[in-house]
């Protein structure tokens, strides 16, 4: 089971780049950059990786991303997470990022983004892995913060094929960014959403019928409204879940509760992703192989993942066929 979960061609489709940031090579920019770290070494950073909830991890994940200052840091970013993607035969990622942390920062939006895309660039055409790039909006900041920070992108528009919305769902609602959804899709953006991590059923509704969502982030909490289940059902919209993140912020208490393989069988368009893998444990390979492990999910079962992951992703219809 180990090798055709290694092997199995896999699809992501919820990956915050800066997540990626392994400790290793924290310690490397922040040396470069000349930034204090609040760590003495690899050791203590993979220590304080012990969450309580969303909120307390978001802290250290904000707090790591300090470290990325120039285009090259996001190329150096990017480049370690594609290699990554290589070993563990994704041939595919549609990967977020948060340009609010950084430009918050005074690190200028083309750094983020030119770094970035310049690392996917080199993801095609030397380990042949397409991608495409998704800007989240952070919930916990304001609508017009938002508003401004799409304002931002729109020289960059042919290198971002949708918007997001992360960060503290608890107490930021879809609602809160219905307006700038709605000028993001005017302008041509694909729309999803965190929804249904750490909030109610009823965020995953409002995601759906306020902003529009082609797929929800996470979603996992659908299972406690089961009109919601059968509409997505019905309607085959992907869920982005994430097993590790889900267990590591307590979304779940052990792997062996998680219900990603039960709403599979249900026939909801579930898929598997990484999330932040530097902070939650492990990438692609590393998911799939503690869902097989705790939940017994079957051969066929597991590839389903993968095809659906396709059948979700921003790709045309020809590519898709490409991929299958
Ligand atoms: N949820 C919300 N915000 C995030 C996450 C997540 O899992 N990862 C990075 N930002
Ligand atoms: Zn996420």
């Amino acid at each position: 089971m180990d090798g055709f979960i290694k092997t199995l061609p896999k699809v992501e489709l919820h990956l915050h780049i800066e997540g990626s940031l392994e400790p290793e090579l924290m310690f490397t920019l922040a040396k470069r950059n000349g930034i204090d770290l609040p760590y003495e070494s690899v050791a203590q950073v993979q220590a304080a990786y012990d969450f309580d909830d969303l909120q307390s991890f978001l802290d250290l994940y904000y707090q790591g991303a300090q470290v990325l200052l120039n285009e090259q840091d996001f190329y150096d970013l990017t480049w370690a997470y594609l290699k990554r993607c290589k070993a563990d035969h994704v041939i595919h990622t549609e990967i977020f990022f948060d340009p609010q942390t950084h430009t918050a920062r005074g690190v200028p939006f083309d750094a983020v983004i030119n770094g970035i895309t310049r690392a996917l660039e080199d993801g095609q055409e030397q380990l042949n892995i397409s991608s495409h790039t998704i800007m989240c909006f952070l919930r916990h900041l304001s609508e017009e913060d938002a508003i401004e920070t799409l304002q931002q992108a729109l020289p960059y528009k042919d290198k971002i094929i949708g918007v997001g919305l992360d960060s503290s769902e608890q107490g930021h609602p879809p609602e809160k960014f219905k307006r700038v959804f709605e000028q993001a899709k005017e302008l041509g953006f694909l729309t999803v959403a965190h929804a249904g991590e750490e909030g109610p059923a009823s965020n995953i509704w409002d995601g759906l019928d306020m902003l529009h969502i082609s797929r929800v982030d996470h979603g996992v909490r659908c299972i406690e409204d089961e009109s919601l289940v059968q509409h997505l059902m019905e309607k085959q919209i992907p869920l982005t879940v994430c097993p590790l993140s889900n267990v590591k912020l307590k979304v779940f208490d052990h792997m062996r509760d998680h219900n990603i393989v039960e709403l599979l069988r249900k026939g909801l368009c579930v898929t598997v992703n990484s999330d932040d893998p530097a902070y939650f444990g492990g990438y692609m390979v590393d998911n799939f192989l503690a869902v097989a492990h705790a939940l017994n999910p079957s051969k066929r079962e597991l590839a389903k993942f993968t095809e659906n992951a396709i059948e979700a992703s921003f790709l045309t219809l020809e590519e898709k066929t490409a991929l299958k």
